[in-house]
């Protein structure tokens, strides 16, 4: 439970919605791939920023389950665009200390970015700073069902008995199985919904929805809303005492 002096802490695990890469170039009057590759650029510098506002865990998401919707050209930019990404990053991350995992579903993703993403795991695994989750190929909803799955698995095999299964189960087969639920999910480019993103996790998480484009959101925006949250009081369900 929060007590008052905790609920006026900043947040520990922060999760963001990168929205708005593809209005931020057309306003520019560029294809939208010119959008993701100026709101790949802006990950450094939040990531970077986040032991000096206190952010252990970062989240970020990458590519929903539903952006396979998209034309084969935008996705195939993207794709070439997380493996030149993770190609160019790899050595920063790892110097500055930052641990790095991905979540989603690794099946639909060509081997060869699922061979950079477990090379940057590994890279980076016993690194003990900010811990940046990347959400790639990640759907909540599609998380959810893959967790089931595994469960009924070892229902069948015996392994775990259903009439011990409460709300503490389920968690240990999702992708996030080793983090702290998000504290706080922001969301740029003004849509106000989550779009799929951590929906288990995220059911207690506060909620800052800003009009900010991706591109355009830099250490001193984010510090901003950091600000905000810790003026919030978490209830958690009970009367604040
Ligand atoms: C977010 O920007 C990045 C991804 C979903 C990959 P968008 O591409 O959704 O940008 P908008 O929402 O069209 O502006
Ligand atoms: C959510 O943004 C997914 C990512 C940021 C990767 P979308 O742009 O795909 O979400 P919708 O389509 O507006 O709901
Ligand atoms: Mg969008």
């Amino acid at each position: 439970m929060a007590s008052s002096s905790e609920a006026h802490k900043g947040p520990r695990h922060v999760a963001i919605i990168m929205d708005g890469n593809g209005r931020w170039a057309t306003q520019r009057g560029h294809p939208r791939l010119f959008g993701h590759r100026a709101g790949a650029r802006r990950v450094r510098e939040i990531v970077e920023s986040c032991p000096g506002l206190g952010v252990r865990y970062l989240t970020i998401f990458a590519f929903s389950t539903e952006n396979w919707k998209r034309t084969q050209n935008e996705v195939a930019g993207l794709m070439s665009l997380f493996r030149r990404y993770i190609t160019r990053e790899a050595q920063a991350l790892y110097k500055n200390n930052v641990k790095v995992r991905f979540i989603g579903d690794r099946v639909r993703l060509d081997e060869k970015l699922t061979a950079l993403m477990d090379e940057l795991e590994l890279l980076t695994a016993d690194n003990d700073g900010t811990e940046l989750t990347v959400a790639l190929n990640y759907g909540g909803r599609d998380e959810v069902a893959r967790a089931t799955k595994r469960l009924a698995e070892d229902v069948a095999a015996g392994r775990l008995n259903p009439a011990e299964i409460d709300v503490e189960t389920l968690p240990k087969y999702l992708d996030t199985y080793v983090l702290p639920d998000p504290d706080l999910v922001i969301r740029t480019s003004g849509e106000a919904r989550i779009s799929n993103f951590l929906l288990w996790q995220s059911a207690y998480a506060e909620y800052e929805f800003i009009d900010t484009l991706w591109p355009d959101f830099t250490p001193e925006i984010f510090a901003d809303v950091l600000q905000g949250y810790g003026t919030r009081e978490r209830r958690f369900g009970a009367v604040p005492g």
